[in-house]
């Protein structure tokens, strides 16, 4: 059976994009497989992990292809051209717009770092997200992963992994937990849950 076809769109470090590269490789990806890496900075250190992983990547700037509109447009090009069947953004720094995400409804998902929907939404990423749980005080946070629409982080909730946030607990300290416990786990295991819905609903087509 053919597996979905996987583009995984990051802007930096690209951890997340290595666990979903390791879940392909032990199995908890089997339904989908990794097919592109787009980065929208030429500098991100995903690059450099997609190249050692042997998987073809490309880098699309705003800079380049002139802001939102002329970005978009090359980016679904590059999509189309790979057969792309779903979008994972792994740290992708970019918001999408409503016109990109229509083109693929229910087929685009997204890592946040806390439990939507608390510290969420516009201005709500990287450490600002953990900084603003410590400051409100829960006891409890985590990552969500969501459909991508037209509203920031508004998506309906795929999975949702807590984590405990711990006395004297820095921003940083935080989100390396968030990482390690929830963000690692449940991205691969929901870009598996989606890739079978893919190859489901082709086979009723
Ligand atoms: C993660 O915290 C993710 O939740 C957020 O951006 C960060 C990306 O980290 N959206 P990495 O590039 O996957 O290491």
């Amino acid at each position: 059976m053919l597996k979905a076809r996987i583009a995984v769109l990051v802007s930096g470090g690209g951890t997340n994009l290595q666990a979903l590269m390791d879940a392909e490789k032990s199995g908890i990806i089997k339904s989908g497989e990794i097919r592109l890496v787009v980065s929208n900075n030429s500098n991100a250190y995903a690059l450099k992990r997609a190249e050692i992983a042997g998987i073809p990547s490309a880098c699309i700037t705003k800079k380049e292809y002139g802001k939102q509109e002329g970005f978009e447009k090359a980016l679904l090009e590059l999509l189309a051209e790979n057969g792309i069947e779903l979008i994972v953004l792994a740290g992708f720094m970019s918001i999408l717009s409503a016109d990109f995400v229509n083109h693929y409804k229910n087929r685009i998902i997204n890592i946040h770092p806390s439990l939507i929907p608390s510290f969420c939404g516009k201005g709500f990423y990287g450490l600002k997200v953990h900084e603003a749980a410590l400051e409100y005080g829960v006891k409890v946070t985590g990552a969500t992963v969501h459909f991508v629409n037209e509203v920031p982080d508004g998506g309906r909730i795929i999975m949702q992994k807590a984590v405990d946030i711990l006395p004297h607990d820095t921003p940083e300290a935080l989100q390396k937990r968030v990482m390690e416990q929830a963000e690692w786990v449940i991205l691969p295991r929901a870009a598996e849950q989606i890739s079978a819905e893919i190859i489901n609903a082709r086979e009723k087509n």
